[in-house]
């Protein structure tokens, strides 16, 4: 008995833990030293990848104390530590475990373990820690964990542990940390965790938890860290919760609450120093006193049915990082309407403000330009902002994203934007700005993303546009821009989504120079003046997927070399001068899905394959002397043709004629109503349903993601999306040690989502999503999220652990309607008003 004292004296000293009980060493008995190493010699045979040849040194001619990575109390002899994080070890967790009864801390975090927690580990009594965060753990969380008395860390978070949360784990009484975050538990929060009065941090974040948050809560004294975001809680946050003083950080976003926000939850919660209510259906009006926390960093509440105005006190905020009250339904009014952004210029931190979607008005104070010049992103889109960009705003130097877009803004771009060198978006799109474009917009070399588009913008598109390095997708479609198109423009071989320059004035015809956008997957020329032949360089854009080069003056003929771009979709030359025969190999193309050659003066035979069979795809009225099919195509040439086809051809044609006519009065009557902001990838091809675009486009509008969604540092979000320039070429540092590109996205995921997604994934496709402007960046951020994590179940290293191909693709179908879901009752009236007018066509 003394030497079991003075053991347990040396094991308290070295890990300072609280005394136990005497009677699991009484019960263990049976094992010892040999036991332990019988114990680990069999959890190795059940891993079986070990790249880095870690545990090589297990084997049986040595002592496990003299294995790497365990550790044994001195004075007894017993294995108490086993560290095995970031081994990148694969294999499965053996039962035999349980045997290592002096066991105190077990890490085997970020290793690609899958199948169960064993039962076993419930035998481990003296547990103090147990972190296996990062890995692949499936099934349940055994109810023997409960027995592990002693556990004052437990980490399962980023696993696939699934079924209902253990209301039996209240049992453990010295728990501090409770992590079991990104998982897939469902079931409720079981109110006995109100009982675990030791807890410091609670994370049940991102998993399918619904029903209400326990009451009982309240009574969590010591808690500082709550985390239930991405959930499917419902109900209203329990005002008992606002009673936990001791609470820093407190997260309940994109879950289903209600309810108002007390107004004085600053006061009673005088600790906080993150506050993220985002994505829920709160009520009443932005807490007063939350600007009475002098050493809050991040307020959030986007996304809900907040009204009234913005409460004074911004200017209390020193520590402030992030400030996001986007999309809900807060107004201001008059000329000093958005003058509490002046208020923010003490926050010398912040890098984030969002005030997007809402329904502020008056223009934007000259004073802008004193916010912090860590601003890196400045969302102002959607509300009713008027006035001028002030030329201050050429201080905010960090600034990477700036989004303007819908609003009232006039005045000419201010060219001092042309200083803002670090800026990667510039939405500027549905305004009424004049003016030309200024030149000095050439100089933004990390643009990823320009939308000037549906403004009163003149001139010629500036050449100075050639500097772009990065430049993803470029939209000044819908202004009044002339000239011809600078062959500049086409230099850009980065571009990669969109080159829309629809509904303008440009005219001339297209340089061959066109083939330098071998990238570019949608090029949108309609609704303009431009003539001459279609280079037939144009075959070079070998990923183009959508062309519209309607309504011009397109003259000669249908470039063979079309045919070579083998992914092209959608083809609309429609309302052009184009003559001669379309080329036969247009019939290869397997991709094509849409073709409109109406109103032209095309000749010869359609061709007789692809999608030219399908009559439903193929527009080609207005061509008096084109043939459909073979039999026109005889007749022309004057062979004979039997009556009873002259029968059929005659119904043929007068269903026809028919269908032209009434296809014509469509077109007309559609034309008249196009209002003057729409472009033509967004509105006029009434023959493409929005599902498809959505669907061809993978609902991945970020325009308002980059940055959004993190807690605290985006600035390296930004940095390092900036980087990334697709998946191929740029090798991020992290990857020197020989990591894996799975693992270094799994290492990042999700926390950091914004640092492994290829740029393009975060560039806009809003020109095929117009709704896209009100999905929120949080909702954006969901999405991607989901996808990224099938992605990352597909990739396994051994194929069982892979994701089923049915899982997979219901999950992705999830994640899409989830972020295309129908915005929330409130903003059908915003989003016309925005000019958008889409709420009608929702998949
Ligand atoms: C662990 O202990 C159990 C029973 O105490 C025994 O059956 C088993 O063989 C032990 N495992 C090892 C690897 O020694
Ligand atoms: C066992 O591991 C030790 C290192 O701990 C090594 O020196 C020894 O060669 C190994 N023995 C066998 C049989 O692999
Ligand atoms: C551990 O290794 C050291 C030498 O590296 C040796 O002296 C010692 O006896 C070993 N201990 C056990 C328990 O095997
Ligand atoms: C798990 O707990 C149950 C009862 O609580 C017990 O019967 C069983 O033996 C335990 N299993 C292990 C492996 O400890
Ligand atoms: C568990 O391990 C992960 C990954 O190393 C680490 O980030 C986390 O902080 C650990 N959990 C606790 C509670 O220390
Ligand atoms: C998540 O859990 C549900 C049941 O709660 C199950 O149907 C689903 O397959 C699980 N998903 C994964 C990825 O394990
Ligand atoms: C909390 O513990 C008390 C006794 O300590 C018990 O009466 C009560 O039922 C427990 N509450 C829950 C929700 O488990
Ligand atoms: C969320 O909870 C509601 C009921 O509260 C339920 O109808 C819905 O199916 C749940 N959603 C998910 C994804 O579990
Ligand atoms: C919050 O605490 C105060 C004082 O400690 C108490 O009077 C009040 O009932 C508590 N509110 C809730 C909802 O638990
Ligand atoms: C802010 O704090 C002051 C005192 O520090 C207090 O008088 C005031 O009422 C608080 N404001 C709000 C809205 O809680
Ligand atoms: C900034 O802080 C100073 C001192 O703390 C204060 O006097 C000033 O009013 C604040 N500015 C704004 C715009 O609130
Ligand atoms: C902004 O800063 C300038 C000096 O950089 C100063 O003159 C001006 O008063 C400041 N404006 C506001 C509104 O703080």
């Amino acid at each position: 008995m003394a030497f079991i004292l003075l053991s347990r004296c040396v094991a308290v000293l070295v890990f300072l833990l609280p005394s136990q009980s005497l009677l699991p060493v009484v019960k263990a008995a049976g094992l010892n030293l040999y036991t332990d190493k019988e114990a680990l010699l069999s959890f190795k045979s059940q891993v079986t990848i070990d790249p880095l040849n870690t545990l090589s040194s297990w084997n049986s001619s040595s002592s496990p104390c003299n294995w790497t990575r365990v550790s044994c109390s001195q004075v007894h002899q017993r294995v108490i530590g086993l560290d095995l994080s970031g081994l990148r070890l694969t294999g499965s967790v053996s039962p035999h475990i349980g045997n290592l009864s002096f066991l105190r801390s077990l890490h085997l975090q970020e290793n690609q373990f899958a199948g169960v927690i064993p039962d076993q580990i419930g035998s481990l009594s003296r547990l103090s820690v147990l972190n296996m965060s990062l890995n692949s753990i499936t099934g349940p969380i055994p109810l023997n964990l409960t027995k592990c008395l002693n556990l004052q860390i437990l980490d399962l978070m980023q696993n696939k542990i699934s079924g209902a949360i253990p209301e039996e784990l209240s049992s453990l009484k010295s728990l501090e940390i409770l992590n079991l975050g990104k998982n897939n538990l469902s079931g409720t929060i079981p109110p006995s965790f109100a009982n675990i009065s030791t807890l410091l941090t609670l994370d049940l974040a991102t998993n399918n938890i619904g029903g209400l948050i326990p009451a009982d809560f309240g009574r969590l004294k010591n808690l500082k860290h709550l985390d239930l975001s991405i959930n499917n809680l419902t109900g209203t946050v329990p005002l008992s919760l606002y009673n936990i003083s001791s609470l820093v950080f407190l997260a309940v976003a994109s879950n289903q609450l209600r309810g108002e926000i007390p107004d004085d939850v600053g006061d009673r919660l005088p600790n906080l120093l993150n506050f993220n209510f985002c994505i829920n259906k709160f009520t009443g009006s932005i807490p007063r006193s939350l600007h009475n926390l002098t050493n809050i960093q991040s307020i959030r509440m986007a996304h809900n049915l907040l009204r009234g105005y913005v409460p004074s006190g911004l200017g209390n905020l020193p520590e402030l990082q992030m400030y996001n009250i986007g999309y809900n339904l807060i107004k201001s009014s008059g000329d000093e309407g958005l003058n509490f952004l002046t208020s923010l210029v003490n926050s010398s931190h912040l890098n984030f403000l969002a005030i997007d979607g809402n329904l502020l008005e008056g223009p934007i104070p000259e004073s802008i330009g004193n916010l912090s010049s860590s601003l890196r992103s400045l969302y102002l889109g959607g509300n009713r902002i008027h006035g001028r960009i002030p030329a201050s705003i050429r201080h905010l130097r960090s600034l990477a994203l700036l989004n303007i877009s819908y609003n009232y803004v006039s005045g000419e771009i201010p060219p001092e934007i042309g200083e803002l060198t670090n800026l990667q978006e510039l939405h500027l799109a549905a305004n009424k700005m004049s003016g030309r474009i200024p030149n000095s917009l050439g100089k933004l070399q990390k643009l990823n993303v320009i939308d000037l588009s549906a403004n009163e913008l003149v001139g010629s598109v500036p050449t100075t546009f050639v500097n772009f390095q990065q430049l993803v997708s470029i939209d000044l479609s819908s202004n009044r821009l002339n000239g011809s198109i600078p062959k500049e423009v086409f230099s850009q071989a980065s571009l990669s989504k969109t080159l829309n320059l629809s509904s303008n004035q440009l005219t001339g015809p297209l340089p061959q120079e066109i083939k330098g956008l071998e990238n570019v997957a949608a090029v949108d020329f309609s609704h303009n003046h431009l003539s001459g032949s279609i280079p037939d360089t144009i075959g070079s854009w070998k990923s183009l997927e959508k062309l519209f080069m309607d309504d011009n003056m397109f003259s000669g003929a249908i470039p063979a070399t079309l045919g070579d771009v083998k992914g092209l979709e959608i083809l609309d030359l429609s309302s052009n001068q184009i003559s001669g025969t379309i080329p036969n190999n247009l019939g290869k193309l397997q991709a094509l899905h849409l073709v409109n050659l109406s109103f032209n003066d095309l000749e010869g035979l359609l061709p007789q394959e692809g999608a030219f069979t399908n009559l439903s795809r193929i527009h080609v009225e207005g061509n008096s002397k084109l043939c459909v099919d073979l039999t026109c195509w005889n007749n022309q040439h004057g062979k004979k043709t039997s009556t009873a086809i002259y029968i059929v051809i005659a119904s043929i044609a007068a269903v026809a004629v028919c269908s032209v006519i009434a296809v014509l009065l469509c077109v007309r009557k559609r034309k008249g109503k196009v209002m003057p902001r729409e472009n033509s990838i967004k509105l006029q091809h009434p023959t493409i349903t929005y599902r498809e675009l959505c669907k061809a486009t993978g609902s991945f509008d970020t325009g308002n993601l980059i940055g959004k969604g993190k807690r605290g540092a985006d600035q390296q979000s930004i940095t390092s999306t900036g980087g990334l320039r697709g998946s191929i070429g740029y090798i991020p540092p992290a990857f020197s040690g020989g990591l894996s590109i799975i693992k270094w996205v799994q290492s990042d995921f999700p926390a950091n989502i914004e640092q492994v997604v290829d740029p393009e994934l975060l560039l806009s496709i809003q020109d095929f999503q117009p709704d896209a402007r009100f999905t929120s960046p949080e909702k954006q951020r969901e999405c991607l999220i989901s996808v990224l994590g099938v992605g990352l179940s597909c990739t396994a290293d051994s194929p069982d652990q892979r994701a089923d191909m049915r899982d997979s693709l219901q999950k992705l179908k999830t994640a899409r309607d989830t972020l295309l879901k129908p915005p929330l009752d409130h903003k059908p009236d915003l989003d016309l008003e925005a000019g958008i007018g889409e709420s009608s066509i929702k998949p």
